[in-house]
């Protein structure tokens, strides 16, 4: 029997099913059309044949099972060509360099070096929680700042920076220019022939150019700084510190790691700082939650020290509320798309997948599987990744390495940073839960401000709460304030 076409929408002449994919909330529909049309449908999105994967199963057997065919990235001429010059390789096609910068990124986050790492996320949830006590008000420039600031620390061995710091200030806008782009497709890449239009007549080719150059000045800065302090015998741990050192990396050139120093920033930054941005309204929300967890705190920590990253396994509580935030509000709900081989094209279970087609999995409605996560799987419950012990149990283990949800992707383009993530997500957690009772602002006649999670931010790559909730946070007892004083002092900070 000859492989049949793809069901999926009708659309228009030309430009296909663009017009239904405005408007926020794409990802309920397409669970809707996964309900109509099944686990793998298609798309025309304005000429672009676009796949979209509906379940688990579907998932592992294109993404994992074949990733030698679906492990590239939809072009996007803006930033591969001109703002990036491939060299952030999250956006790269499945090349030589994205395989040998990813191996390389791979190995400096999870080598001997980096188990210094927590060192520098422990000290940031201690400043974020401080900065909270001090301005509650702008939670999201704290949170921001703390993973951002982590990161600065593991990529290239830098102290804490504050907001006003000028290198975090322009790689932060570095970073979010990078995403901003890359969730959008350009006129270009609907009507190549534009690229032939030279750049003194192209102001988005001038823009792009200009972003290049700006990361570039600053992605070598960093780099070279580090390679100046560790010829010196100044060996600060970092990801720098490893690329400079270590022969592993010598297939690498300088710029290469430079680039590699600035892509785990752009990939970490925003991604793991707008999951914080949903944890702290949901956890306002639920006070029955909040309780819970801060018995297993008082248990395990008690209220002498604040928690770390040494607590991590005896507070199984906080590890389910990161798989839980990160499954019931994922900030990518439809990950980072993949592409289909554009050398033939594939058949699945009789249906013909085109070649070069974009590839999206509806990442939320595979979080959100009622077949997977029971009947109440829209709410937000961390105890269904806890067994009768109160020990972590994984759902669907297999269909999400390990992690109970889908949100750090999937096959060869699995997410390259997970552990910090997580291990960032889980001491900012913790270290909240034991400094606060976080709940909602009260109003002028004693009235709770109402806290709204249901309106959202989707910029196509991210998703995050409109609003900038009103969260009161209110010290658990007495000597939290010390506490946290007396620990940023023991690390030689001032409060
Ligand atoms: C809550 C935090 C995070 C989330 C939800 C997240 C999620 C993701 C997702 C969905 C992808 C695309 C996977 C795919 O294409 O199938 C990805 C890729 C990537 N992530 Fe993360 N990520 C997070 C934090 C981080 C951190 C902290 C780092 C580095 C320190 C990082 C580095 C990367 C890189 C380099 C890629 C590109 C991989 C490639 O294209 O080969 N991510 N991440």
């Amino acid at each position: 029997m000859s492989a049949s076409k793809l069901p999926g929408p009708s659309g228009l002449p030309l430009i296909g099913n663009l017009l239904q994919l405005r408007g926020t909330d794409l990802w309920l529909k397409f669970v809707t059309w996964t309900q109509q049309y099944g686990p793998l449908f298609f798309l025309n999105a304005g000429g672009k044949p676009t796949i979209v994967i509906g379940d688990h199963k579907v998932a592992i057997d294109l993404l994992e099972e074949r990733g030698g065919l679906y492990s590239g990235r939809p072009s996007n001429i803006t930033v591969n060509e001109y703002m990036t010059r491939g060299l952030v390789f999250g956006f790269a096609p499945d090349n030589d360099l994205w395989k040998r910068l990813r191996t390389s990124a791979i190995e400096a986050l999870n080598n001997e070096m980096s188990k210094e790492f927590p060192k520098y996320q422990n000290i940031e949830a201690v400043l974020l929680v401080r900065d909270l006590l001090k301005t509650p008000e702008s939670y999201i420039a704290h949170v921001t700042r703390a993973v951002d600031s982590s990161l600065l620390s593991m990529i290239y061995g830098l102290p804490p920076s504050s907001e006003s710091s000028p290198t975090y200030i322009t790689i932060s806008t570095i970073a979010s220019t990078f995403l901003r782009t890359a969730a959008q497709r350009s006129l270009v890449d609907y009507f190549p022939v534009l690229n032939y239009i030279p750049a003194s007549l192209s102001s988005w080719k001038r823009f792009a150019e200009k972003v290049y150059t700006k990361s570039d000045d600053l992605f070598e800065r960093l780099y070279k700084d580090v390679e100046k302090q560790t010829e010196a015998g100044n060996i600060i741990p970092s990801v720098s510190t490893s690329l400079v050192r270590d022969p592993v990396h010598k297939d690498l050139t300088p710029k290469e790691k430079a680039w590699l120093a600035g892509t785990l920033f752009v990939a970490g930054s925003q991604t793991t700082s707008r999951q914080m941005q949903w944890f702290i309204p949901t956890i306002a929300l639920h006070p029955d939650i909040q309780v819970k967890a801060q018995k297993q705190l008082d248990d395990v920590v008690g209220r002498e020290r604040m928690p770390n990253l040494n607590d991590y396994e005896k507070l199984p509580y906080v590890q389910a509320l990161v798989k839980e935030i990160l499954r019931w509000r994922d900030v990518a709900p439809f990950g980072v798309p993949h592409s289909v081989s554009d050398v033939k094209n594939d058949v699945y279970e009789g249906h013909i997948v085109p070649k070069g087609s974009d590839c999206i999995v509806n990442v939320w409605g595979l979080n959100h599987d009622k077949t997977v996560y029971g009947p109440d799987a829209d709410s937000f419950n961390p105890e269904r990744y806890l067994n009768e012990q109160g020990q972590i149990q994984i759902i669907a283990s297999r269909e999400t390495k390990g992690q109970g949800h889908c949100s750090f992707g999937f096959g060869r383009r699995y997410c390259a940073g997970p552990g910090v993530a997580i291990n960032n997500l889980f001491v900012q957690m913790a270290c909240i839960l034991w400094s606060f009772n976080v709940g909602p602002e009260i109003d002028e006649n004693g009235n709770p401000i109402p806290i709204d999670v249901t309106q959202v931010v989707d910029d196509r790559l991210t998703m995050y709460p409109l609003r900038t909730n009103c969260c009161k946070f209110t010290p658990r007892f007495a000597g939290v304030e010390e506490i946290i004083k007396k620990t940023l002092e023991a690390s030689g900070l001032g409060y």
